[in-house]
């Protein structure tokens, strides 16, 4: 039989180099910017865009993105309501090792519904996390369609579909809104870098 209960584990936290340790090290502090929005909507670029401009400022950053994880630590998981939430705890769970290793983690999910994000935050910790919604309208998103998987979705062979078939709640007090039907990438990443850089001044 699988052991599943943590009863008879024996986490060793303590004595191993503490968090605090590894910023100094790495003269910065850590955070977790989690970025979420439909996809299409400009996540994975202000990601990307964000952990460049950081790391031409000498910080130590890491882009965590769905399709990369997808095909790998997650790849045993679809789309339903059960494994977007497994998806978006193992992810949190590895935001956090990061965080605790000093490293600037940009999390890019679409992370659907506000439990989703609670869970998220609740795991990394309220005071190493930010949720920062990208806004772009579905049919916005659609046109776009970088990936050319609106056109698939239309043609009826993408299943559970956020936005579709599978539902997208809008955040009500996000702690940034980054509307990229509104903005430019570049004044976009500008009010990103001045957030993320608020948010790791020491
Ligand atoms: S989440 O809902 O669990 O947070 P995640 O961000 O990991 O989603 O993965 C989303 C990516 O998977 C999209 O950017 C898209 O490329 C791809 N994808 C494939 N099928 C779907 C689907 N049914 N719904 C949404 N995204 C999908």
């Amino acid at each position: 039989m699988n052991q599943t209960s943590s009863e008879h584990l024996y986490p060793q936290f303590e004595r191993m180099l503490s968090r605090q340790q590894r910023e100094e090290r790495l003269g910065q502090r850590s955070h977790v910017f989690w970025l979420y929005g439909l996809s299409g909507s400009g996540k994975s670029t202000l990601a990307i865009a964000l952990e460049k401009a950081l790391f031409a400022q000498g910080k130590f950053a890491q882009v965590l993105d769905g399709d990369n994880i997808r095909t790998g630590l997650n790849s045993n998981l679809g789309f339903s309501d059960e494994d977007r939430l497994e998806n978006i705890r193992r992810i949190a769970h590895v935001a956090k090792l990061y965080a605790d290793s000093g490293v600037i983690t940009i999390a890019s999910f679409i992370t659907p519904r506000e439990e989703l994000r609670e869970l998220a935050r609740g795991i990394v910790g309220a005071e190493d996390f930010s949720d920062i919604y990208v806004k772009a309208s579905f049919e916005t998103c659609a046109e776009r369609d970088p990936k050319g998987l609106y056109a698939k979705v239309k043609a009826g062979q993408v299943k559970q579909f956020t936005g579709k078939d599978s539902g997208f709640e809008e955040p009500t007090t996000p702690d940034l809104l980054i509307d990229t039907e509104a903005e430019s990438v570049e004044q976009s990443l500008q009010r990103l870098m001045d957030y993320a850089c608020m948010r790791i001044a020491s």
